[in-house]
């Protein structure tokens, strides 16, 4: 997808890039990325990890202004972190606004099923090596909650707990694509970015162009 836009040098914009994993990929491939996550933690671990972005910055959805880009990105439905669908739709229309004509859009999103599509569900709690999420509810159609307990080793025989909290939101991924239409991007709804990776059941990948 990103190979005519690396073709022309063009610009990628990453939202919520978390620690870098995808902006690493990105590097590595030849683009010139800028980076962007609310977060500074994560941001100091991109810094570490992805050397030889353009730049790694900070950026808060859905307000602060998005460079004009060739590509805008975002994978681990950074968007379903926003405190509600108006969030969303604002950050949306920025993000249309930000990409110059005729340029890539490719994001996830949370789906209204997105919850049932979670690995185990119903079942609450999941077990993996070294982390566990402890609970995971839908207290509202509209809202997808996990509390996660994160073990490390120490040095010693004792181990480290970090307990994390993540909200998302979920919305009908089916009124992306009308709305996007009237801001400019035309863009289909699926279920994954393409390389025959599909990441969840249910929709929830939004990829599309500006219009020319
Ligand atoms: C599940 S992580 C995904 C990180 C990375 N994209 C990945 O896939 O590894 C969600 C990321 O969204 C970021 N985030 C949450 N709210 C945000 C906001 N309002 N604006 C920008 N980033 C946000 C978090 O800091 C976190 O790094």
């Amino acid at each position: 997808m990103l190979g005519p836009v690396r073709e022309r040098d063009g610009l990628v914009v990453e939202l919520g890039c978390g620690s870098g994993l995808l902006t690493r990929d990105l590097v590595d491939a030849g683009h010139r990325v800028i980076a962007t996550d609310a977060s500074p933690a994560m941001l100091d671990l991109a810094r570490g990890y992805a050397t030889g972005a353009r730049e790694i910055r900070e950026l808060v959805l859905p307000d602060d202004p998005i460079p004009q880009a060739d590509a805008i990105v975002s994978i681990g439905h950074v968007l379903s972190y926003l405190p509600d669908s108006e969030a969303i739709d604002r950050a949306l229309v920025a993000i249309a606004g930000a990409l110059r004509p005729g340029c890539l859009l490719a994001i996830g999103l949370c789906d209204l099923k997105s919850a049932e599509a979670m690995p185990g569900f119903p079942i609450n709690a999941r077990v993996a090596d070294g982390w566990a999420i402890t609970e995971r509810s839908t207290p509202s159609p509209d809202r997808f909650v996990r509390e996660m307990a994160v073990f490390t080793h120490n040095e010693d025989v004792s181990w480290r707990r970090d307990d994390e909290r993540h909200v998302n939101v979920l919305i009908d991924t089916a009124r992306v694509r009308p709305f996007l239409a009237e801001h400019g991007v035309r863009a289909t709804i699926g279920d994954s970015f393409g390389g025959g990776v599909e990441l969840l059941r249910g929709p929830h990948t939004i990829i599309g162009h500006k219009d020319p």
